[in-house]
């Protein structure tokens, strides 16, 4: 879906009379993490304004199941739905050890990307083209034995906010493009997801976050002019996903499975549980009859699916990794899995009942 608009885009900027050019076309395609369609609402954003004008923005885009950022940034990656590339989550895992890595960590386990699904960056390098890509999920690992021409992996605990940085990155990227003479490079900012969780969508601190990803918008294209590739380089901007608001404190809307009658964590075998409001449960041999009835129509607000079950249109079903039961809650709830989890996780501060939260952005300029 998501790479369909950006196609679209593409489509649209060759067929609307857009001067063709003899120069080899560049693209830059950067994301935002967290950038929420509607961020540039109540916010002055001058240099995504522009954008817009001199070339062409979607209402929204609406990212695949399951909205977290590394399955949605390689979908963005290889075309193609999550059931398909294999990167069901941020975390790898392994049920059998109940193993788990974090986020990061998972960037280095080679064989939970290479799944069988190449990056752009391969299938470009295998045409002959020249690929970079600094952050983006997915870089640190490589397919089929490759990896992208040029690469930057951040190292760990990276400062994601910091605006100095965000220039640098910017000037090493242009380098690429005019001195290694890359043809494409995928470029990931941290931000306004980091923000968005800590103080939340609807924050002050959301804003002027988002005013410093309009500044960095203003300097990629003013370093576009500066290192001579404006006729050459092609520009999307685009996220991996929304974000919406959670009160905290006593109105918090929790889905606590542990006080569900009739569910009992020793029929897990192994879960994915206490990130955000979707969660995957492994049955013990015997028990997904037992959990599945425990749970669906608990809670009116939980959505309790078997894999092979999942609405066919989420794509959210057809591979080894996802596990037998698949639960999310409606935007504005929490799931958990027991009670101790709740302390622990940092609550977002406000809520907004809304569906369109979860959609994204997505801005293009071509080449003049
Ligand atoms: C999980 O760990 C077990 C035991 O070490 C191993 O046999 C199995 O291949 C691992 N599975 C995955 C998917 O890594
Ligand atoms: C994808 O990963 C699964 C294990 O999670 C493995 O069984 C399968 O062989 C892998 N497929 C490819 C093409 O790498
Ligand atoms: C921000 O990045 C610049 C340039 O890399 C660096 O010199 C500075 O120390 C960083 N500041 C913080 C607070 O991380
Ligand atoms: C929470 O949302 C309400 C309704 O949208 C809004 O009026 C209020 O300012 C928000 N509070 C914060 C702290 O953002
Ligand atoms: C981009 O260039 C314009 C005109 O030269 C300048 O006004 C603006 O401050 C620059 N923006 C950034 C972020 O460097
Ligand atoms: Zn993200």
């Amino acid at each position: 879906m998501l790479w369909a608009a950006s196609l679209c885009i593409l489509w649209a900027s060759f067929t609307l009379g857009v001067p063709v050019n003899r120069e080899r076309q560049k693209l830059l395609l950067i994301s935002f993490d967290g950038f929420r369609w509607d961020y540039d609402h109540d916010v002055d954003t001058p240099n995504l304004d522009q954008m817009a004008i001199d070339g062409v923005k979607a209402h929204y885009v609406t990212p695949p199941y399951i909205t977290v950022t590394s399955p949605t940034h390689f979908t963005l990656l290889t075309g193609r739905y999550v059931e398909n590339h294999g990167v069901i989550h941020n975390m790898w895992f392994n049920t059998t050890t109940m193993e788990k890595k974090p986020y990061y960590q998972t960037q280095f386990v080679n064989e939970w990307w290479d799944n069988g699904t190449l990056p752009i960056w391969i299938t470009a390098q295998r045409q002959g083209l020249k690929a970079g890509s600094l952050h983006f999920p997915g870089t640190a690992s490589s397919y089929q034995g490759q990896v992208a021409m040029m690469r930057e992996v951040e190292p760990i605990r990276y400062n994601y906010k910091n605006e100095t940085a965000w220039y640098e990155n910017t000037d090493k990227v242009m380098d690429w493009f005019r001195d290694e003479d890359l043809d494409f490079v995928s470029m990931y900012f941290g931000e306004p997801d980091g923000t968005g969780h800590r103080y939340g969508p609807d924050s002050p601190e959301r804003r002027e976050m988002v005013k410093q990803v309009d500044r960095t918008v203003g300097y990629i294209r003013n370093s576009t002019e500066n290192y001579g590739l404006t006729k050459q380089l092609n520009i999307i901007i685009t996220a991996d996903h929304g974000m919406t608001s959670i009160y905290r404190g006593a109105q918090l809307e929790e889905i606590t499975l542990s006080k569900i009658p009739g569910f009992n964590f020793q029929d897990v075998s192994f879960h994915l549980l206490d990130y955000g409001p979707s969660g995957m449960l492994l049955p013990k041999p015997g028990k997904l009859e037992t959990i599945y009835n425990a749970l669906k129509g608990a809670h009116p607000h939980l959505h309790v699916y078997k894999k092979e079950e999942m609405p066919e249109h989420l794509h959210f079903s057809n591979n080894d990794r996802i596990l037998p039961i698949i639960l999310w809650t409606d935007p504005g709830y929490v799931l958990n899995g027991n009670l101790l989890t709740v302390v622990k996780k940092k609550m977002r501060d406000n809520r907004t009942n809304n569906a369109d939260d979860l959609k994204t952005t997505i801005e293009a300029t071509w080449a003049s």
